[in-house]
């Protein structure tokens, strides 16, 4: 078991799923682990009655999650929505491992999703063979989730073509995928449901039909709203990727996450943090989950080719990546912060410092 490099949800957090479906005396949805109730507290935390400490998974508003769990308990399918790196698929692992206990039923949608991988596939050389049968038959993702009354994920949704997207329709509204070919169908088992993630910088790819649309409760994840906020969020992700990798690295010092939160807030909202110098913003997204591979990668340098200790220096190279993603436009953008902002900061002469030198 030790070998793998990342755990599912449920397998990660065994433990508290065991302990939360202890504990759960509500009423639960048919075919759910957890009470909605309970869902919401694997999501975001908290203390049981027995005094266990559930870690929070998702760092933000807790009306969100609930809307959330209430979606998935009633006919519709659930949509989250936003910027790249808020966490949507995170978040959507997690509801799927709370009430399924498995979240594994996924797909990933591309530009080249078929039909054949939403509904259902066939094993040529058995349909050669015996013809069509139930055993020539190929399960996706979703139809075992239908049979067996769990969630299924679907992962950018607009990425898929229009025509393909639409064959949810029936399954969303019927509960029902037809096999036309075997004359029969496979309906849905209570507890089966949708939680779909779509990117908003993918807007105009392909979008949601209207008649799509309208079986999906849309939820927005924002960007962090304040920066402590956005400094949990990366510190509680940077300590778990320390204790996978097993990195020969100190803790990072809060002060070090600080910074780069900070650089990566006031380029994103084209202001310094007291509002009194206006910036302008990169086209990189820079998004929560970009500082987090940031502080990862400094870590990373720092435990190898430094004395275990994060600094400026094992930060800069990552901050530059980040930022500047367009060689012209950003690095002119990253050098006015670097000579406007950064240098006039006293306790930041190392950062800047380590970033005029790659640069
Ligand atoms: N509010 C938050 N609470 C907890 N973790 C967060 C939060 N925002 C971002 N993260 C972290 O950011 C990382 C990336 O999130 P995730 O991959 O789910 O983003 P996404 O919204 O699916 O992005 P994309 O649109 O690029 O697919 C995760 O490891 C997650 O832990
Ligand atoms: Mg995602």
């Amino acid at each position: 078991m030790s070998d793998i490099l990342r755990y599912h949800a449920e397998q990660l957090f065994a433990e508290e799923l065991e302990e939360l479906r202890k504990q759960d005396t509500g009423k639960r949805p048919h075919n759910w682990l957890l009470t909605p109730q309970s869902v919401v507290t694997y999501l975001v935390g908290g203390k049981l009655k027995n005094g266990f400490d559930v870690t929070p998974k998702y760092i933000g508003s807790k009306r969100l999650m609930e809307i959330a769990a209430a979606t998935l308990a009633t006919d519709r399918a659930l949509l989250l929505y936003g910027l790249p790196g808020t966490a949507k698929s995170w978040v959507s692992e997690h509801l799927a491992a709370a009430i399924s206990g498995d979240s594994t039923m996924i797909i990933q949608g591309t530009a080249g999703t078929s039909e054949e991988s939403i509904r259902y596939g066939w094993n040529y050389a058995r349909l050669l063979a015996e013809g069509p049968s139930r055993n020539a038959l190929v399960e996706t993702p979703v139809m075992r989730a239908m049979q067996d009354g769990k969630i299924a994920r679907i992962e950018e949704l607009t990425r898929i073509g229009a025509d393909v997207q639409d064959t949810l329709i029936t399954i969303l509204s019927e509960k029902t995928l037809p096999v036309p070919e075997l004359n029969t169908e496979v309906q849905a088992n209570k507890g089966f449901n949708v939680i779909a993630t779509a990117n908003n910088r993918d807007k105009g790819v392909n979008e949601l039909s209207s008649a799509l649309k309208r079986r999906f409760n849309t939820v927005i994840l924002p960007v962090p709203d304040s920066m402590e906020e956005e400094i949990d969020i990366v510190r509680r992700r940077v300590e778990s990727f320390e204790k996978t990798m097993d990195l020969p690295a100190e803790k990072p010092a809060l002060e070090e996450i600080r910074r780069i939160v900070t650089i990566f807030r006031e380029l994103r909202n084209g202001v310094t943090l007291d509002g009194k110098t206006k910036l302008k913003s990169p086209g990189s997204t820079l998004s929560t989950a970009e500082a987090i591979s940031v502080v990862n990668n400094g870590l990373a340098l720092a435990a190898y080719f430094g004395d275990g200790t994060l600094n400026a220096a094992d930060l800069a190279a990552g901050v530059i990546g980040a930022v500047v993603k367009d060689p012209v436009q950003d690095k002119l953008v990253w050098q006015e912060y670097l000579e406007t902002v950064v240098k006039t900061r006293e306790d930041w002469k190392d950062v800047y410092r380590a970033c005029r030198d790659l640069a």
